[in-house]
């Protein structure tokens, strides 16, 4: 499968088109933001650790009955996917408390919540990615109630299994950001799942082995990607 032309570069990708329509290739850059692009900088090896990361997870994803966009991981960097329509919205799953959600409600960040949260951002740099709750979604004809109710179902199964494998990995899921597609009227899972957009916790040290390191400026960024991908075991390529 061969890169036809730039479809879209992002953040962290590139978009490439593919003979076949129904085909795109993501090429994963060693860029970093923060703070909706204020904050620019390098994390060398990240491209290859986040597409090879995700494509992984996606795998068990799949066999655990939630559909997503990977048709096959092509190189370090670069991954065959479906071409989905992006629906509008970050999806944002919390088990413990962090970040923004701490910063909102005074908490100390690393509190175990009773049951998991979900919460929706509407997917918009200009606006700085607005929280929004499933009524807005539906009165701006973002997503249908059926499009949510299968983002939200997925979404939940996607904490299950993430939060058991990051377990036998000796690993906390805090917290994690997914997007979902459609594709020929179907919703499934795309982007990726990364150290990018979750948080990642050494379950003993709680050390933070995920972006919070760049965000914050905490050193070690490099490190803390290699050792989530190294715990992965998938690092000696067949
Ligand atoms: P938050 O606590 O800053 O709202 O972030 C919640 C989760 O979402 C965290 O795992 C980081 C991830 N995330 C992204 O993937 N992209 C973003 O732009 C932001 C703000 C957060
Ligand atoms: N992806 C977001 C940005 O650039 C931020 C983040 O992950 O914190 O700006």
């Amino acid at each position: 499968m061969e890169k036809k032309e730039l479809l879209y570069e992002g953040k962290a990708k590139k978009v490439y088109t593919t003979e076949d329509p129904d085909i795109l290739i993501v090429s994963y850059k060693d860029d970093a933001t923060a703070f909706n692009g204020l904050k620019k900088g390098t994390i060398v090896g990240k491209g290859a650790i986040n597409n090879r990361m995700t494509n992984h997870i996606f795998g068990l994803l799949e066999k655990e009955g939630v559909p997503t966009h990977l048709v096959k991981e092509l190189s370090d960097r670069e991954t065959a996917v479906k071409k989905v329509e992006i629906v509008p919205l970050e999806v944002i799953i919390r088990n413990f408390s962090a970040g923004s959600f701490a910063k909102k409600m005074g908490m100390e960040e690393g509190i175990k919540f009773k049951c998991p949260t979900l919460e929706f951002s509407y997917k918009n740099d200009d606006l700085g990615d607005p929280f929004i709750n499933s009524y807005y979604a539906l009165a701006l004809g973002l997503a249908t109630q059926e499009e949510i109710d299968a983002i939200t179902k997925y979404a939940f199964k996607v904490n299950e299994v993430m939060q058991k494998y990051f377990a036998s990995l000796n690993i906390e899921l805090i917290d994690f950001k997914i997007e979902f597609g459609r594709y020929h009227g179907q919703i499934i899972l795309a982007d990726e799942v990364s150290p990018d957009t979750c948080r990642l916790w050494d379950k003993d040290t709680h050390e933070k082995l995920d972006k919070d390191r760049f965000r914050r400026d905490l050193g070690n960024v490099e490190d803390a990607y290699q050792e989530v991908f190294r715990r992965l075991g998938i690092a000696d390529r067949e």
